[in-house]
């Protein structure tokens, strides 16, 4: 019997098994742009997406297990011995379980992995559940990019740069 969530689902029942962390790439496209838009009000375009997912950098996902769809992603950009986080993002369904920690601590584990001395972040000024995450998961603001972000007709909002020390 092939399972469906209904179109409305709420969080996920506390018995359903953990979504798997999967390696994404541009046939995932699809999947991202069905969750992007519904989750930022000002969400990166399909060509966003589609040039970070195909320009080899690090795209993980969590999908459930049961469906196979796509419940979150994270995209991240290798540097000099570092990673900067550049798109982190749970569907508006499953968000508050623990998807985004679980995503940010995969990149962090993958980073202290390969020897890289920090991990960087930007996030918007008022996005206060996305900096709470980030500063418990041991990322500190270090820095304020100003008027970084689109944030309405004639508006821009402050980006807080954020960065996580592993040496
Ligand atoms: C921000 C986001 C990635 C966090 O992921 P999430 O899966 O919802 O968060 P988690 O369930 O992993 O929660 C991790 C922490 O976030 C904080 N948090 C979660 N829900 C919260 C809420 N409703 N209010 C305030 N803080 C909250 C808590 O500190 C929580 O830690 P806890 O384990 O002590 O509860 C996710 O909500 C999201 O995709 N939001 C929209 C897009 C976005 O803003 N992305 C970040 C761009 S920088």
């Amino acid at each position: 019997m092939e399972l469906r969530a209904l179109p409305s689902a709420g969080p996920a029942p506390a018995s359903a098994p953990e979504p798997r962390l999967v390696v994404l790439g541009l046939p995932d496209l699809d999947a991202v742009m069905d969750i992007e838009p519904r989750a930022y009000p000002f969400p990166w375009s399909r060509g966003n997406v589609s040039d970070s997912l195909g320009r080899g950098h690090r795209a993980r996902g969590l999908r459930c297990v049961q469906e196979g769809r796509l419940l979150a992603y994270a995209i991240a950009m290798p540097g000099v011995e570092e990673w900067h986080l550049l798109n982190l993002t749970v569907c508006p369904e499953h968000q508050g379980r623990g998807l985004g920690r679980r995503l940010l601590d995969d990149l962090v584990d993958h980073a202290v992995g390969d020897g890289s001395a920090q991990v960087w972040l930007e996030v918007r000024s008022s996005n206060e559940r996305a900096r709470r995450l980030y500063q418990r998961q041991g990322f500190e603001a270090v820095g304020l990019r100003r008027h970084y972000y689109p944030a309405g007709p004639g508006r821009r909002e402050d980006a807080v740069v954020m960065r996580r020390a592993l040496r």
